[in-house]
C-alpha cells in the first residue's frame, strides 16, 4: 500500500451555463487568457509536490485531454485517464479513482478552479502531508448560497458544512480543492446520491466532521479564488490572469517552469519545451526563464 498523495483533477460535468460554447468541447479546455484552463488546477497539484495525477473527463473530453497532457513526462508527471461516464458528483472522483490511489491519501482538485495567492506552495505542500481525516478551505464570498457553504467557531474548528443552502450560515464557501486522507475511497463508497442524483462532496465532507476529522483553513482577502463557469466569470478570470501576468512579467500555472523549478525535469528537457512552444508568447516566456537561469548561474 502507498503512503504517498496522489491527485485527481475532475474534469467533466457538462458545462451547461456556458452553452453554446461547451457543446463541442470541454469548458476545462478554454482558453483561460494564455493556457488552457485545466492547467490552473494541475499546477496546483505540481505545487503540492504531487506528480501522480489521475485526470478525470467525459467520455467524448478525454481523449482531447489525453492529447493535450500526454502521460505527464513532458512535466515530469504521471498522469493517467478515467472516464466519467455521466456527472454524477464530485464525490464520484473516489469511486472511479479507487485503483488509481491504491491507498494513498488524495487531493482532488476541480477543473475549473483557480487558485492564486500569497504562500500558496507552502499551504498546499503542507497539505499533502495529511495521512488522516480531511483539509479543505473556505473563502468569503457575497453569494455563498451557490456553493457549499462551511462554518467554523471561533477557534476555526468546522461545526456545519451544507450544499447550496437556502440561508447560508455564513459566507464561507469552500473552494474546488480538498484533501483526503487514506479512507476517502471507503467513506465515499458508502454516499447516496442526493436528491439532484450526485454523490456530494459536501456529503463525504459531512461525515468527515461528524468524525471530528475534518480540517478548514480559511484563505484570507489576499487571495483570488475563481471557478470559470459562466462566460462572464470566465473573461474576468482571463482578465486577472493577464493583469498579473503583464504587471510581474512572471506566469501563473505555467506547468514547465514548475516542473523544472521543483527538479523534475531536466534544463535540457525544458529547452526542448521552450523551443516546441516558439512563435506563441508562452514559448517566448519559457525561453525567457531559461535565459533568466543561465544569466543567474553564468553570474555566481
Ligand atoms: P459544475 O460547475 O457544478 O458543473 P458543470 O461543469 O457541469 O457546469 P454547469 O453547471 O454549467 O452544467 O462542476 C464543477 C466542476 O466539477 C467542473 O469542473 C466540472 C466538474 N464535474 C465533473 O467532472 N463531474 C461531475 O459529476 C460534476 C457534477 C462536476
Amino acid at each position: 500500500m502507498s503512503s504517498s498523495t496522489k491527485g485527481i483533477v475532475l474534469a467533466g460535468g457538462s458545462g451547461t451555463r456556458l452553452h453554446p460554447v461547451t457543446q463541442v468541447i470541454s469548458k476545462q479546455l478554454l482558453p483561460v487568457y494564455d493556457k488552457p484552463m485545466v492547467y490552473y488546477p494541475l499546477s496546483l497539484l505540481m505545487r503540492a509536490g504531487l506528480r501522480e495525477v489521475l485526470m478525470i473527463s467525459t467520455p467524448r473530453d478525454l481523449p482531447s485531454f489525453r492529447e493535450l497532457l500526454g502521460d505527464g513526462r513532458r512535466f515530469g508527471m504521471q498522469i493517467d485517464y478515467c472516464e466519467q461516464p455521466r456527472p454524477e458528483g464530485l464525490a464520484q472522483a473516489f469511486v472511479l479513482g479507487r485503483e488509481f490511489l491504491d491507498g494513498s491519501s488524495a487531493c482532488l482538485v476541480l477543473g475549473d478552479n483557480i487558485l492564486h495567492g500569497p504562500g500558496l506552495s507552502e499551504t498546499l505542500t503542507e497539505c499533502a502531508t495529511l495521512r488522516d481525516g480531511a483539509h479543505i478551505f473556505g473563502y468569503r464570498v457575497r453569494d455563498a448560497k451557490r456553493y457549499g457553504v462551511v462554518e467554523i467557531d471561533d477557534n476555526g474548528n468546522a461545526i456545519s458544512i451544507e450544499e447550496k443552502p437556502e440561508k447560508p450560515r455564513s459566507s464561507l464557501a469552500v473552494p474546488g480543492l480538498y484533501f483526503y486522507g487514506p479512507d476517502v475511497c471507503d467513506l465515499a463508497a458508502d454516499l447516496e446520491p442526493s436528491e439532484r442524483g450526485e454523490l456530494e462532496i459536501t456529503d463525504l465532507n459531512r461525515r468527515y466532521l461528524e468524525q471530528n476529522r475534518l480540517k478548514v483553513t480559511v484563505l484570507d482577502r489576499g487571495f483570488a479564488w475563481l471557478d470559470a463557469g459562466t462566460h462572464r466569470s470566465l473573461i474576468e478570470a482571463s482578465t486577472y490572469i493577464e493583469a498579473i501576468e503583464e504587471r510581474q512579467g512572471l506566469k501563473i500555472g505555467c506547468l514547465q517552469e514548475i516542473a523544472w523549478t521543483k527538479g523534475w525535469i531536466s534544463k535540457e528537457e525544458f529547452r526542448r519545451e521552450a523551443d516546441a512552444a516558439s512563435g506563441s508568447s508562452y514559448g517566448t516566456y519559457l525561453a525567457e526563464v531559461l535565459e533568466r537561469a543561465e544569466n543567474k548561474s553564468a553570474g555566481g
